[in-house]
């Protein structure tokens, strides 16, 4: 067991997109490098905690010291998570995409003259929500909310739809920079307020998103 602040703490996140499948060859998916959930599971592994990563399709390295699960859709993600638990904390960092296409067994051809294909969409699980309500709950359930505007107003609608401790907010706006990119401009929202942090690098929004973790379950436990 290494030595840290959440030594002796499992953690589980998930990262990346999901990629639904719309026949063997297609698939719709999320924007999402995974840049920023590898980042967090990363700094929890630096600080002690045993890290289970369930990642969608991604082009990033393993993060040092994690568990990976590499998973393709929402409903493998959503298994992947519920293998893993139970855990002290659940940080749902991944772009999940709410739909999903019932898949063609082949390739869908595209015939002369015919017209396009209409598709029928059927909704995924909530891979956070669900975490939250689990009877085997994590003590520290945190939530992220890509915003293109009113991003802390819909980031406090969240935590209450979802049941989780923590939102961690951003704006996704054109122009943010934010997708892909290296930097993150992040609020960190919980029922007691909201904490507005500075541009900063991804890894620098994972080690400060872990010390305050930390520092939650820290105050959780203390006499
Ligand atoms: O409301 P929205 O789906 O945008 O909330 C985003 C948060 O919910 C993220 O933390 C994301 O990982 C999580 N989520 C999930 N499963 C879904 C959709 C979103 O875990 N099917």
């Amino acid at each position: 067991v290494k030595a840290g602040p959440l030594s002796g703490r499992h953690v589980i996140v998930t990262s990346g997109p999901t990629h639904e499948a719309i026949d063997p060859v297609r698939y719709i998916a999320n924007r999402s490098s995974g840049k920023q959930g590898h980042a967090i599971a990363a700094a929890a592994a630096a600080a002690g905690a045993r890290v289970t990563l369930v990642s969608g399709p991604v082009t990033l390295p393993d993060p040092k010291g994690c568990a990976v699960v590499r998973v393709e859709s929402a409903r493998e993600m959503f298994a992947a998570v519920n293998d893993a638990l139970p855990a002290d904390v659940f940080i749902g960092a991944a772009a999940v995409a709410d739909w999903r296409v019932e898949a063609a067994a082949h390739k869908i051809k595209k015939e002369q003259g015919a017209s396009a294909p209409a598709f029928s969409l059927v909704e995924n699980p909530d891979i956070l929500a669900s975490v939250a309500r689990a009877s085997r709950r994590p003590r520290l359930v945190v939530g992220f909310a890509a915003e293109t505007r009113d991003v802390i107003a819909h980031a406090r609608q969240k935590l209450n739809r979802k049941g989780c401790d923590l939102i961690v907010a951003n704006d996704v706006s054109e122009g943010s920079g934010v997708f892909g990119g290296d930097a993150n401009e992040a609020h960190l929202v919980s029922s007691g307020g909201v904490e507005s942090w500075p541009r900063m690098s991804k890894e620098a929004v994972a080690a400060r998103l872990v010390g305050r973790i930390a520092e939650i379950i820290a105050d959780s436990e203390a006499p």
